[in-house]
């Protein structure tokens, strides 16, 4: 099986390798010239955990080639991936599909009779129906099949998710472009479910379970207001409805709210696309209101500790990207955080394993960047935690309150334990929990 995929972002990199770890030739496209020399060089552009061995181990074997045009690749191939990024357009929310078109041509103009063309993209609902009729009009000697495959990956344990994947959707309208996609699944057939159906179906899917991800979020975040004020502990809520197989256990950890590159994205689009077939999605309109004025009011938690008085005061961070295991910034919930804390006087000083370089780029001097957890809580008036990174777990407590002006501990993602961290002698707030 030949396969090409458009794109070397998450998405296209991570399935690209897992393809070729399956077995397959493939070759990833990207015209980004830097990022493909690159990772020719073995450079891998984003942190992911496994992903350079992997990259390295199929490069090596002769199955994982990297090229900066689809010219004299595409002609062999058997399935087409287009996995460019399809990021919110300015204004109404909507997926900007300018990239997944321009990839559709390019391929379309040179691929051979009977390629399977699949997005790979999360794409709005009907968008395969329109790459299908743009096929027809621009290219009407092209014999190609379109097919919407959409990608659940997480950040942070993407090879795991490809490789083990709960489910495999896929949506075709042709018995051949089916046949293809079930083969190229064929090895993930023991430990998932592969599910065939039509491609609207596929394109929903991946809005629709992204909603209901993030609503979840949602929901037991309020939760944890309510506990707040009702001094009980969210967790043993989320513990005591997760128990019920019907809700279940996942995604309902309370946090500062969520983040990264799919779901403010996909559900802004999703609610854009409601409003094109005249349906009104106002649960999901809710749970983005509500997820906004979760991020932007972490600043006011911070404040409560110290007076509501920040200015002057030094404001130490612990994490900076959206979520552990990764060095994306996308939509983190550090990015309202810094930004108000910086808007009432704050001198912030942070600190993130992976996220320190992409946070120069967004923040520049708003922050002062620490090299170690230690350096960043020095002279601190209040403490708060971020992202939930492992290695905050294991940091001395003792010795960050001793280095603090002030023993102000916010733990944005209940990391510790309260009874703990109060016998030693810390002011400490977390989500949910008294
Ligand atoms: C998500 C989807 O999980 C994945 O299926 C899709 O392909 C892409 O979007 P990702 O963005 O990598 O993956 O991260 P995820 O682990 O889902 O977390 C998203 C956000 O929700 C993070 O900000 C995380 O901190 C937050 N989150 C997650 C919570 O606040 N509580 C939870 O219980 C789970």
């Amino acid at each position: 099986m030949q396969i090409v995929v458009i794109g070397t972002g998450y998405v296209g990199l991570v399935t690209g390798t897992c393809f070729a770890e399956l077995g397959m030739d493939v070759v990833c496209v990207d015209k980004d010239k830097s990022k493909i020399e690159g990772l020719r060089k073995g450079i891998i552009p984003i942190y992911e955990p496994g992903l350079d061995a992997m990259v390295e181990a199929n490069a090596a074997a002769g199955r994982l080639k990297f090229v900066e045009a689809l010219e004299g690749v595409v002609e062999q191939a058997d399935a087409i991936f287009i996995a460019v990024g399809t990021p919110t357009r300015r204004g109404d929310g909507y997926a900007d599909l300018q990239y997944v078109y321009a990839a559709v041509d390019e391929a379309a103009a040179l691929a051979k009779s009977g390629a399977v063309l699949v997005t790979k993209s999360t794409v709005p609902p009907g968008t395969g129906a329109e790459i299908k009729a743009r096929i027809a009009d621009k290219y009407p000697d092209a014999v190609l099949h379109v097919a919407s495959n959409p990608e659940f990956l997480r950040e942070g344990s993407a090879i795991g998710d490809f490789m083990r994947p709960d489910r495999v959707v896929f949506g075709t309208d042709h018995p051949k472009a089916e046949h293809v996609l079930k083969e190229i699944y064929y090895p993930l057939e023991d430990n998932s479910t592969i599910f065939a159906t039509e491609i609207i179906a596929a394109e929903i899917i991946k809005y629709a379970a992204n909603a209901f991800l993030a609503t979840k979020i949602a929901f037991i975040n309020e939760v944890a207001d309510l506990c707040e004020a009702a001094d009980a502990n969210v967790q043993d809520i989320a513990r005591g409805i997760g128990l019920d197989h019907r809700i279940g256990s996942k995604f309902l950890q309370a946090g500062p709210g969520y983040g990264g590159s799919c779901f403010p994205k996909d559900t802004l689009a999703f609610l854009e696309a409601g409003k094109r077939f005249g349906v009104d999605l106002s649960i999901v309109e809710q749970v983005v209101k509500s997820n906004d004025e979760r991020k932007d009011g972490l600043a006011d938690r911070i404040a409560k500790t110290i007076d509501d008085d920040l200015s002057g005061k030094t404001i130490a961070l612990l994490g900076l990207t959206f979520k552990a295991d990764t060095d994306d910034m996308r939509e983190s919930p550090a990015i309202n955080l810094v930004n108000e804390l910086h808007n009432r006087g704050a001198i912030i000083q942070a600190y993130d394993p992976q996220g320190m370089e992409e946070a120069k780029g967004i923040f520049g001097d708003k922050v002062i960047y620490c090299d170690t957890a230690y350096c960043a809580v020095e002279n601190a008036h209040a403490l708060a935690v971020v992202t939930e990174w492992n290695e905050f777990k294991a940091v001395n407590l003792e010795r960050v309150k001793t280095m603090m002006a002030a023993p102000n501990l916010i733990d944005l993602r209940n990391l510790f334990d309260p009874q703990r961290v109060r016998e030693l002698g810390f002011s400490y707030s977390s989500i949910g929990r008294s």
